[in-house]
């Protein structure tokens, strides 16, 4: 069930039932030579539309923008400072917990977010430790879940690609989306094959580091049907933590 697909009244509803919602956060910003821009918000938002198509699950509209200082030295890349990505989330866990939202289920499709999430989790915490909110807010729960940690899904990525796998623009990823967009797949030869890992800094450094974006990858090798071997495996592993964390 989709939030952008439902009235308020189907809302209502949904809350008799559930006050668990599961949030798409992703990132716009350079995969690499056959990666989409769209790469980290496409794997979550698809993968969420699933589990919510599957289990009835409300899902949220995906924040497609996150923290990606590092890749604006690539054309399309977009970012938003920490400061105001923890604000986003801030301002978006509170919208829902006035209508009675108590657990938020943010299904994570990039590394770089993290820390920032983690502080905005920080935050909603301490405007309840600190009586800032006038709503009572002792249930609510913040849970950070990045796709590719779902279960199984690391070691099916490793006996997949191995190391080629990478870290930025990974076969794995890139195999989601081919997958989940088959009209969108790249084809391009990669050189070097296997591309430099390092170190991240600023934008700058990183085109100089990395100078087609990719870290450590070769996702020439990432396909489709790996990708549907992904997207499954992912689906069922995050269904089930999201249960246990939502009841
Ligand atoms: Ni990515």
């Amino acid at each position: 069930m989709e939030l952008k697909f439902s009235t308020w009244q189907e809302v209502d509803s949904y809350l008799e039932k559930s006050r668990g919602i599961i949030l798409p956060i992703g990132s716009t910003e350079q995969h690499g030579p056959n990666g989409l821009i769209g790469t980290d918000a496409l794997c979550p938002e698809s993968l969420a539309i699933e589990i919510g198509k599957q289990t009835g699950a409300l899902i949220a509209p995906t924040i497609s923008v996150g923290m990606a200082q590092h890749h604006l030295g690539f054309a399309g890349s977009i970012t938003l400072r920490p400061s105001t990505l923890i604000l986003v989330i801030q301002d978006t866990v509170n919208s829902l917990i006035q209508h009675g939202f108590e657990s938020f289920y943010f299904l994570n499709g990039h590394g770089g977010n993290i820390p920032t999430v983690h502080a905005a989790f920080a935050e909603v915490y301490a405007q309840a430790s600190m009586g800032q909110n006038p709503t009572d807010q002792s249930k609510i729960r913040c849970k950070l879940a990045n796709w590719w940690e779902a279960d199984g899904v690391m070691k099916l990525s490793r006996d997949l690609f191995g190391d080629a796998d990478g870290s930025h623009a990974t076969c794995g990823e890139v195999s989601l989306t081919q997958y989940a967009y088959p009209h969108s797949i790249k084809t391009v030869e990669m050189d070097p094959p296997i591309a430099p890992t390092g170190p991240i800094y600023d934008a700058a450094d990183y085109r100089k580091r990395f100078p087609d974006g990719r870290i450590g990858s070769n996702p020439s090798l990432a396909n489709p049907e790996a990708g549907e071997k992904l997207f499954k495996l992912a689906v069922k592993g995050l269904a089930e933590d999201f249960h246990k964390f939502a009841g």
